[in-house]
């Protein structure tokens, strides 16, 4: 059987993301795929239990290590026990977030060394990288008046304006450094016409590979 193939999707707050990976999966199942939806932090049981940790602002303060490590930590239980046996069974995984928003936050956000990174990555991923990442690029000013009044922020949401422009350079390095992989979409453009760029990336995408 033909392995499935592993697409995610990544983007500031307040880009759009929800709404566009609704409509990538309705695009992948129009062409016939049959699609695991699923996301991160999260995604298995425990490893939404320990997005519960990582998102929740709590009393006691989280380290950025602590913070490295929960990502990697439920990423492990993700790819075991659901990523790498869908893939198997020849389903496509739409990955709403991965390890590239480890890089953009903890790295570029936080300031952890790349090196750590590049380590965990190794052991938790032993090699699997996503075939195609689409990548919703935003001023973080513009993403955050977006998100704003919609609610409790989370504790990623109630860091400041300077982090969120470490993240979206460091998402658009990584997109540079990497164009066979992924696609930069305009997520300041009407929906419509983020909607057609996710249609086409994506339909371009599986032609490439028939
Ligand atoms: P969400 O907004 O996509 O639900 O993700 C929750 C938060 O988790 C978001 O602020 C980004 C953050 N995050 C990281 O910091 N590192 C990661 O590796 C992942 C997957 C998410």
């Amino acid at each position: 059987m033909r392995r499935g193939r592993f697409l995610t999707l990544e983007g500031a707050e307040g880009a759009g993301k929800s709404t566009t990976l609704a409509h990538a999966a309705t695009v992948l199942r129009e062409a016939g795929l049959e699609v695991d939806v699923t996301r991160e932090p999260g995604g298995t049981g425990r490893a939404e239990a320990i997005r519960e940790i990582l998102l929740e602002r709590g009393d006691e303060s989280m380290t950025d290590l602590a913070e490295l490590l929960l990502m990697f930590a439920g990423r492990s239980l993700h790819l075991e026990n659901r990523i790498r046996p869908a893939l198997a069974a020849g389903r496509w995984v739409l990955c709403d977030r991965f390890t590239d928003a480890t890089w953009a936050y903890q790295g570029g956000g936080r300031g952890l060394p790349e090196t750590w990174i590049g380590q965990l990555e190794s052991w938790t991923q032993d090699g699997l990288q996503p075939d195609l990442t689409l990548l919703l690029d935003l001023d973080p000013e513009v993403g955050l008046a977006r998100i704003k009044g919609r609610g409790v922020p989370d504790r990623f949401e109630t860091e400041r304006l300077a982090f969120f422009h470490r993240v979206r350079e460091t998402y658009l390095r990584r997109a540079h450094a990497d164009p066979a992989r992924f696609r930069v979409i305009d997520a300041s453009a009407t929906q419509e016409s983020v909607r057609s760029e996710v249609s086409r990336h994506i339909k371009e995408f599986i032609q490439s590979i028939d």
